[in-house]
């Protein structure tokens, strides 16, 4: 299908628009498994969620019509597998100067690939690699964006949405279709083996680089200043007793933490 919104070479030409499903990355998982093949750039977008996912088991949680829940299928097959974190960087750095464009607002990536507008969470990203024969066949990558909604529940206190913060609705289609291009254009530069470019923007984009603040790994608070993150996505912090890195399993930002 043509959009003709969607400027891009191929990511969103092909956009499945559903009224209610459970998680467009299981859908688009699914789609995968089925015998017909899928265009690289398609987009399954869904108006409702019923059982949205997040990172690490976490759930999505999205009031329906108002936000964008929508999954991208990339195919990567160029992309050494050890090299897998620069998709979370390009796909990161494609939402947010998309955001960035269409706001006007500075956007931040937390990493690894959270949205962020100063410590806010307005997003966030779920990168599902399918690897076969040693190579990235499939990256199904979901993207939840809270665009319209204008409460979250109590027990999400650092959500925010592109509504609470600039008082307008903003065209879920028109914010797709900037994603689309700019996530083609930074997967693109990837393909082209512009690394050190990508890497360079990752990094001027991460919130809290070269700024003292507290974190929690094994139960432990500290505080620590965030240097840089390693060419596989560990993220390196300097802390008290050391340069320490860490996996996102391991550690927990802490943001307005007030020490004891
Ligand atoms: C996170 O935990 O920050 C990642 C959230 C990713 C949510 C999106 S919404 C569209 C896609 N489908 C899902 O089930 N999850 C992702």
């Amino acid at each position: 299908m043509q959009n003709n919104i969607f400027s891009g070479l191929f990511v969103g030409q092909n956009l499945v628009t559903l009224k209610e499903v459970g998680s467009t990355n299981n859908f688009l998982k699914e789609l995968l498994s089925n015998s017909k093949p899928v265009a690289e750039g398609t987009v399954i977008m869904a108006e409702s969620q019923y059982a949205g996912r997040g990172q690490q088991q976490n759930r999505w949680f999205s009031e329906a019509g108002k936000n964008l829940t929508f999954s991208l299928l990339l195919k990567p097959v160029f992309l050494p597998l050890m090299q897998q974190f620069e998709l979370t960087r390009v796909v990161s750095l494609g939402v947010v100067s998309a955001l960035q464009q269409a706001t006007g607002l500075p956007m931040q990536i937390k990493w690894p690939n959270d949205i962020y507008y100063g410590d806010k969470k307005l997003g966030g990203i779920l990168i599902e690699n399918l690897v076969q024969g040693g190579q990235i066949r499939n990256s199904v990558i979901g993207i939840g964006l809270n665009i319209n909604q204008l409460d979250f529940p109590a027990d999400l206190p650092g959500a925010v949405s592109l509504r609470q913060i600039l008082h307008r609705d903003y065209d879920l289609k028109i914010i797709l279709a900037e994603i689309c291009s700019h996530t083609e254009a930074w997967y693109l530069k990837l393909k082209a083996g512009k690394v050190s470019e990508i890497r360079k923007q990752y990094l001027h984009t991460l919130y809290r680089l070269n700024q003292a603040g507290y974190f929690k790994a094994d139960e432990l608070v500290f505080k620590g200043t965030i240097t840089g993150v390693r060419d596989n996505g560990l993220l390196i912090i300097d802390t008290e007793t050391g340069e320490k890195e860490f996996n996102l399993k391991q550690i927990q930002f802490l943001i307005n933490h007030i020490p004891r």
